[in-house]
């Protein structure tokens, strides 16, 4: 079974996936480390990401890079949407990504493209939602309980400058596949978050 969870940054769908992929036993693939991994190292060699060549000469990390805290930062997350939008950095993730979701028993992935480009033969996708003021929210009490000085206003022009980059990008842009199935998390805990999820894939696959 292939689970596909796509949506914008802090709308939850990174932890839905990991609670997904626990409750079906299935590995999961956190796809947007892979481009925070490339801006992160584009920029180490001394590049820029919003240089194709660049940010493509960054696809070359080292895999240790994924384990390393810096990735989660809002800051690579700004130079992983900017690499991002390179057809040829996607090009170069697209193998790694497909031969993950095509593995024997199946898979969980999340990340923006995956029900549209990357497992579009996917058995369940999730387009997870929340609302601006929600997302923001959320990141900020993630980042002031990190001890990092953020403000509010900050962050939501930080969300609303990735929303139009991922949405707006001519190639694989951040949209729901017209098979998927949406899940706006606003209003949601996380514990009911993650059992709507769970009620969803459980309604798509077992003929719901
Ligand atoms: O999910 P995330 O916030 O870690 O992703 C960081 C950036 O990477 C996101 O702003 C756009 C890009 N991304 C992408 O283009 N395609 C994906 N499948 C995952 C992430």
């Amino acid at each position: 079974m292939i689970i596909a969870v796509d949506g914008p940054t802090a709308s939850g769908k990174g932890t839905i996936a990991k609670a997904l992929a626990a409750h079906f036993g299935l590995p999961h693939l956190d796809t947007g480390l892979l481009y925070r991994a490339v801006g992160v190292n584009a920029v180490r060699l001394g590049g820029d990401p919003d240089n194709p060549d660049e940010a493509l000469a960054g696809c070359a990390f080292d895999d240790a890079l994924l384990a390393d805290a810096h990735l989660r930062s809002e800051t690579a997350g700004g130079l992983a949407s900017r690499a991002s939008r390179h057809p040829a950095v996607r090009a170069a993730l697209l193998e790694r990504q497909r031969s993950f979701a095509r593995q024997p028993g199946g898979a969980v992935l999340d990340g923006r493209d995956i029900g549209t480009v990357i497992a579009p033969e996917a058995d369940a996708k999730l387009f997870v939602t929340a609302s601006v003021a929600a997302r923001a929210g959320r990141r900020c009490n993630e980042m002031l309980g990190r001890g990092e000085d953020v403000t509010l206003e900050e962050i939501v022009a930080d969300l609303a400058a990735r929303d139009a980059r991922d949405s707006g990008r001519s190639i694989a842009p951040l949209k729901p596949a017209c098979d998927a199935l949406l899940l706006d998390t606003s209003d949601l805990t996380i514990g009911q978050a993650v059992q709507r999820a769970i009620e969803l894939v459980n309604g798509r696959t077992q003929g719901g």
